[in-house]
């Protein structure tokens, strides 16, 4: 069983074929081809919706037809096509989903609605072949969530950020310190550099505090008031120390949040074995060796995707149709895209009946 991807969902267009192994969990990448807009948006230290919109709609035909050749198939090979329908900015979902349906049309195939946020949260499944039920850590540019994985489709929120995303602080700080964008891996890049990491004092934003939820936006305010502090005199010595202890205290307050919800997880679930972490920020070393040493401590197998499935691709949107697809869930071509989509549609409500974080 082989499917077709497509990833539009924000600055990085995609293509993928993705083929299920044999009866297991898990897959094989056939094809993986991402282009990054990085450069269209660098100049406006941000994505602007629009220009990404047009450099989807420039695009995505090469990138799907390289894909396929990549794959060595055709689409007549291709049994499913899968293509994110959201969350994310909507001009650029709208090129991929109307995209998709026109092959579906076409070839008669099943068209398959992905959530983007579903691509990022059953990667490891694809990569690893992890069994259900898990806990994630879903940590991305416009996401930071704790969920209870308990199946295809179904997710139970533990924690979510009550302002900024993580990948948001990366993105904004880095701009404070001058990086420029994407502030990600530019941030980690500083921090590899630097000589006294515990030279600032940052918060460690929601540590103690009862629950699962994040915070990152005072942490963003802490480093804006060292950036301001220093001033002109900031340094490239500087700009490293404080890149370092912004990780050190991310990483402290994901690992204190997860610790918690691992407590949770278990409670409800006793046999989930595994921590997995997914989405872009889940690229950063220094933050998945802070994971990785608290699994060991908690007893928990941790699971960390390939960096280049951790930030936006096609591979893990056409994993999640061929779950969907081998379920019997394939979507009707008059499917509206949502530029809002969570995971977990009842998630106001207390996480865990009966069970105290
Ligand atoms: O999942 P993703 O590619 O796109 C969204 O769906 O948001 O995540 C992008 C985010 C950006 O905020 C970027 O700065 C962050 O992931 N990111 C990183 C690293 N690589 C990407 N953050 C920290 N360290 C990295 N190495
Ligand atoms: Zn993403």
């Amino acid at each position: 069983m082989k499917v077709l991807g497509i990833e539009t969902s924000c600055d990085e267009t995609a293509a993928a074929v993705v083929e299920a192994t044999g009866s297991a969990a898990s897959g094989t990448v056939l094809s993986n081809v991402v282009l990054s807009q990085l450069d269209d948006h660098a100049p406006y230290g941000g994505v602007v919706p629009e220009i990404a919109a047009r450099a989807h709609l420039q695009h995505l035909d090469g990138l799907v037809r390289r894909a396929l050749e990549e794959a060595g198939t055709g689409l007549e090979d291709i049994d499913a096509i899968a293509a994110t329908a959201g969350p994310g900015l909507i001009g650029g979902v709208m090129v991929g989903v109307m995209t998709a349906k026109a092959m579906a049309a076409v070839t008669g195939k099943p068209f398959i609605a992905v959530n983007h946020l579903e691509g990022h949260a059953l990667t490891a499944r694809l990569t690893d072949g992890v069994a259900f039920p898990y806990l994630l850590l879903l940590v991305s540019g416009g996401h930071c969530q704790l969920l209870a994985v308990e199946g295809v489709g179904r997710y139970r929120r533990l924690g979510t950020t009550i302002d900024d995303a993580v990948g948001e602080a990366f993105d904004k700080s880095a701009k404070l310190l001058g990086l420029g964008y994407p502030g990600g891996p530019r941030m980690e890049q500083a921090a590899g550099r630097a000589t006294d990491p515990g030279r600032f004092e940052l918060p460690v934003p929601m540590k103690g505090k009862p629950g699962c939820d994040f915070s990152f936006s005072g942490l963003k305010t802490a480093v804006r008031r060292h950036a301001e502090l220093l001033g002109k005199a900031m340094t490239d010595a500087d700009v490293a120390d404080l890149a370092a202890s912004f990780h050190r205290a991310v990483g402290d307050s994901l690992v204190d949040r997860c610790n918690r919800a691992m407590k949770l997880f278990r409670a409800e679930h006793p046999e989930g074995r595994a921590l997995v972490v997914a989405g872009g920020v889940a690229a950063n070393k220094v933050l998945r060796a802070r994971l990785a040493e608290l699994c060991a401590a908690r007893r928990f197998d941790f699971v960390a995707p390939p960096l280049q499935l951790c930030t936006d691709n096609a591979a893990m949107i056409a994993w999640a149709g061929l779950e969907r697809f081998r379920l019997g869930l394939t979507d009707p071509l008059d499917f509206a895209p949502r530029p809002r989509w969570p995971l977990d549609p009842a998630a106001k409500a207390a996480p865990f009946a009966g069970v105290k974080a």
